[in-house]
């Protein structure tokens, strides 16, 4: 196979390093892809925003893979680009179309599609400029906290836990006048769940499944869940609350009433679904769902794939997922995330970082670096993210932070209490 992958993060770096130990595989293109991606595939500078440079980029190479990392292009349609296009129809495309991103593109639709299938979620309701008032209602009826959603892709951003009533009508009033765009167009207001969550990761060919690694990812910026939230500060798979129990209730409750969704509403989904759930009181209940892989949670699920990735991706594009069997490593993966100080917020960028190549061979994924004069230097707020593999929490900690302590940039901050409370 002659594959793409789309993106450019510690996701789609842990993807190009599972792919590139496949047999199957002749040769593989990222697009823009990083530094940790060159040495591990061809990268293409091209803007991945143009579906006609994507284009060009898989005829001019012979690519009949494409694999999509980050949702934005497939909410705006990639997917239906290549099923639509004579000469990209036969490319094996990784992604749901433009109809199945809604179920991360709207929450709306997405609560809409769990109530219909009577899929666990919170009581919710949905709200635009012309039923403020209906809103005020609805959020006077709902006990503290209240969850505010702008309904449309909000850079993570658009979810707002507020614990006073009248704060949160004020909030409403401000995303439904545009503080998120159009995204903020109609708001999802929801019942709060209290748990502990988790995200399960299903690769789907529209009919079958495989369940991948589950993982927890670790959102906030500082230890003990204190500080702002973040893309994502680090990751651990297995979850051990995830037993066979609780993930059979996740299958047969949520899994397949999913697809079966899917199938009923007509939508071909061949892509990874990324369920966010809460543990409550040992029932799951589904927070909300995106149509790609997680990052960080990527960099700790992949390496406990033990099967071949891309024979699994093969056996999808051909819809018959029912004959690859997923194996997964009883070991513990955890995964840190060194990000620029300032992160969430305002950070500082082009600082050298020295220590990498010492760790030739170890998994640690670029996320944002950059070669500036030959040298690798910060270029995001989430730098670096490594992961150890481990037969135990404690032994898998040590061994991370150790490895931490050699890479060096000015501004480095990373969590120390990642795996901590799983202990
Ligand atoms: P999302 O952007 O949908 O991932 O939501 C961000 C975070 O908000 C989630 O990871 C949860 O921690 C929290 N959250 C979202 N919906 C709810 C809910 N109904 N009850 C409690 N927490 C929620
Ligand atoms: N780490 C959360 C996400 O990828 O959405």
């Amino acid at each position: 196979m002659r594959v793409l992958i789309i993106g450019s993060g510690g996701r789609e770096n842990a993807i190009a390093w599972k792919i590139s130990k496949s047999p199957l595989l002749e040769k593989l293109f990222c697009a823009p892809g990083n530094p940790g991606t060159s040495s591990l595939a061809v990268n293409l500078n091209i803007d991945i925003k143009s579906f006609d440079a994507i284009k060009s980029a898989v005829l001019d190479n012979s690519v009949n893979m494409v694999i999509v990392g980050p949702e934005e292009p497939l909410v705006n349609g990639l997917g239906d680009f290549f099923k639509n296009d004579e000469s990209l129809k036969k490319v094996v495309f990784v992604g749901p179309g433009s109809e199945g991103a809604r179920l991360e593109g709207s929450k709306e639709f997405a609560k809409d599609f769990m109530f219909k299938y009577a899929i666990p979620t919170a009581g919710y309701k949905s709200f635009n400029r012309e039923s403020i008032e209906e809103a005020d209602r609805y959020i006077d009826s709902l006990k503290a906290p209240y969850v505010l959603k702008a309904d449309g892709l909000a850079a993570g951003k658009g979810v707002l836990i507020i614990d006073d009533s009248l704060q949160a009508k004020r909030e409403l009033r401000e995303i439904l006048s545009g503080r998120f765009g159009s995204a903020g167009d109609k708001v999802v207001i929801e019942e709060f769940l209290s748990g502990i969550e988790l995200s399960v990761f299903v690769l789907t060919d529209g009919k079958n499944y495989l369940i991948l690694p589950e993982a927890k990812d670790y959102k906030r910026a500082c230890d003990g869940d204190k500080g702002l939230n973040t893309g994502g500060m680090g990751a651990v798979s297995p979850v051990p609350f995830a037993d066979a129990d609780f993930m059979s209730k996740v299958e047969s409750r949520i899994i397949i009433p999913t697809i079966e969704g899917l199938q009923k509403e007509s939508i071909d989904y061949k892509g990874f679904i990324f369920i966010g759930l809460m543990n409550c009181n040992g029932d799951p209940f589904v927070i909300e769902y995106n149509v790609r892989m997680g990052d960080p949670e990527t960099e700790a699920v992949v390496p406990r794939i033990e099967s071949d990735l891309l024979s699994h991706f093969i056996a999808l594009g051909e819809g018959k997922l029912e004959r690859e069997k997923i194996e997964i490593s009883d070991r513990f993966a955890i995964t840190l995330v060194m990000v620029s100080g300032g992160y969430p917020q305002n950070f500082e960028k082009g600082f050298e970082i020295s220590g990498v190549s010492e760790l030739t061979g170890e998994m640690l994924f670029h996320s944002g670096t950059s070669i500036k004069e030959g040298q690798l230097v910060t270029s995001g707020g989430r730098v670096i993210a490594l992961t150890a593999l481990a037969d135990g929490i404690q032994s898998g900690r040590e061994r991370l932070y150790s490895l931490a302590g050699k890479i060096s940039y000015n501004g480095i901050f990373y969590r120390s209490d990642i795996g901590l409370d799983i202990l």
